[in-house]
């Protein structure tokens, strides 16, 4: 029997990714078991990994300390769990080459907006500020441009005229903890590949992301299909 695929998982806040993970991914049959949730400071995303057993670590980064540096020191302590795949669930902070070196083509991110639109922070006011019809979330391969690596997925859905930005943030929140285990587990069974910045799923090119609409997703949640 092949062994099941090693995810690290970095975070920094409430982790509510993290649990969509361990409940659809760590806890499930034939996916991948997470095998570390590590954090750049105090977080709730750890309480919920310790509660599943699962180990964890936080590398603080120290008072003025260089990038190169603190990556060279996460770096390590990801690697001590010897991840197959990294996933990023709300990690708050740019990871440079130095960090990805170790892991090329192994890193997933999840950014709340329709990529390449809104890249960075406070996308939803922004969105909203914009006037914006439509918002979502992309999943996406990481690379040294900060929310640029390839895209794999995105969720989205229909600004509803008069939503705020918190309001805003629990339906994409929604979507990501939907999407996100989904693509986890195509990565775990081998249907998705990064090479050279090229994205192949199920031994096809993936030119751009699929683009999947808010009901559809959540359909396929309530009744339960096979999220494949
Ligand atoms: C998510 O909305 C994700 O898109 C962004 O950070 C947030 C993390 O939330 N990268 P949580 O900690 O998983 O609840």
């Amino acid at each position: 029997m092949t062994e099941p695929c090693r995810i690290s998982v970095l975070l920094s806040g409430g982790g509510t990714n993290l649990q969509a993970l361990i409940d659809q991914v760590h806890l499930q049959p034939g996916g991948g078991v997470i095998v570390s949730a590590i954090s750049n400071r105090e977080a709730f995303g750890l309480t919920r990994a310790e509660r599943a057993g699962i180990a964890t670590a936080t590398v603080e980064p120290t008072a003025a300390e260089a990038r190169q540096n603190y990556d060279l020191r996460l770096q390590q302590v990801v690697k001590e769990s010897t991840p197959d795949l990294v996933v990023l669930a709300g990690f708050m902070r740019i990871l440079s080459p130095t960090f990805l070196a170790g892991f090329e083509g192994r890193v997933l991110n999840i950014h709340p907006s329709l990529l390449p639109e809104y890249k960075g922070l406070h996308t939803h006011q922004r969105v909203i500020d914009a006037g914006e019809t439509w918002h979502g979330t992309s999943v996406h391969f990481v690379s040294k441009e900060l929310d640029g690596g390839p895209l794999i997925a995105q969720a989205r859905l229909r600004v509803t005229p008069g939503t705020g930005a918190e309001a805003l943030s629990d339906e994409v929140q929604l979507l990501e903890h939907i999407l996100y285990p989904r693509i986890v587990r195509w990565f775990c069974c081998g249907r998705l590949y990064c090479e050279g910045g090229r994205v192949t799923l199920d031994g096809q090119p993936l030119e751009k992301g699929i683009c999947y609409d808010a009901e559809e997703l959540r359909q396929d949640a309530e009744t339960n299909q096979p999220a494949g």
